[in-house]
């Protein structure tokens, strides 16, 4: 496994790969990884000969009173991971992103309104803008992203449609705890006593779907559903909401193909979860 810090280095590395016949998986990711991550690797690493991690913490996704300072970093230990899964090729963490005269940025729209951009506007202009960088500085051939971040895959989708980028983008279901919740970073800034409340948001979802697919009239199931959440101890309910998968519109009754997506807060920690009804 080979580390790579220039854009340069990794841009000629992943050219010599591609100039011998070896299709080239990448995985971007903020680091921090955990089983979730590595089922995305192995999703990629199925498909490619060569698979390629990014580490890279992103400003420009966090709004001022985000936790970007305080998000997790633990490089050492990530490379690691990588190292002992045995199926990353090379890791790229990026040395610099952003110069001081940095001014381009996208702002997505289509999937990118509603849901997760109601409470976080900055967001979908600041993922986009990063992975069309991180596209560019790694040509691979195929990205995974996972299903746990719904409405972020459907925007890579889109951003990669709309502009004609030469990339597959596969998708990766979400890994939870035995308990039924979705992993992320963002779990290890639950408290024990928040940890119980967590799984609910699952449990809770999965309820739903299954009342949705019985034929229940989908407003009142949606409005319980919020109901639930607080009275199993969530602090604030940002959306529960059903959609369709693929332009993410909202759903009156049942539909194939369709998704629950939820997102919820325990104090200051945010937790988002979905679940497709295929
Ligand atoms: O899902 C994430 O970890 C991030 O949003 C991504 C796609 C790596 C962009 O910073």
């Amino acid at each position: 496994m080979q580390l790579f810090t220039s854009k340069f280095d990794i841009q000629q590395h992943i050219s010599t790969w591609r100039a011998s016949g070896q299709v080239v998986a990448f995985v971007p990711t903020m680091g921090n990884l955990h089983s979730g991550h590595l089922s995305l690797l192995d999703t990629a690493y199925a498909q490619a000969d060569k698979v390629v991690v990014s580490i890279y913490v992103n400003p420009s996704q966090f709004s001022a009173n985000e936790d970007f300072d305080s998000y997790p970093r633990t490089h050492q230990e990530d490379l690691e991971k990588l190292k002992q899964s045995g199926k990353c090729h090379a890791v790229y963490s990026p040395s610099e992103m952003y110069t001081d005269t940095h001014a381009t940025y996208l702002h997505p729209a289509g999937v990118a309104l509603g849901l997760e951009a109601v409470s976080r506007p900055h967001f979908f202009s600041g993922v986009a803008t990063i992975v069309l960088k991180l596209f560019n500085h790694v040509p691979a051939h195929k990205a995974v992203f996972g299903e746990k971040d719904y409405q972020q895959l459907m925007v890579i989708k889109q951003m990669v449609d709309d502009l004609d980028i030469d990339i597959d983008i596969l998708p990766s279901p979400t890994i939870r705890d035995k308990n039924g919740l979705a992993l992320s970073s963002r779990n290890g800034y639950l408290s024990a006593e928040e940890r119980q409340i967590a799984p609910y948001l699952h449990q809770i979802l999965a309820a739903a779907a299954d009342d949705i697919c019985a034929g229940k009239e989908v407003s009142p199931v949606l409005e319980d559903a919020q109901d639930k959440l607080k009275q199993a101890g969530f602090d604030h309910i940002d959306y529960f909401s059903y959609c369709s998968q693929a332009d993410l519109s909202p759903l009156t009754s049942f539909s194939h193909n369709s998704i629950l997506l939820a997102s919820a807060r325990l104090s200051s920690t945010r937790l988002i979860d979905n679940l497709l009804l295929r």
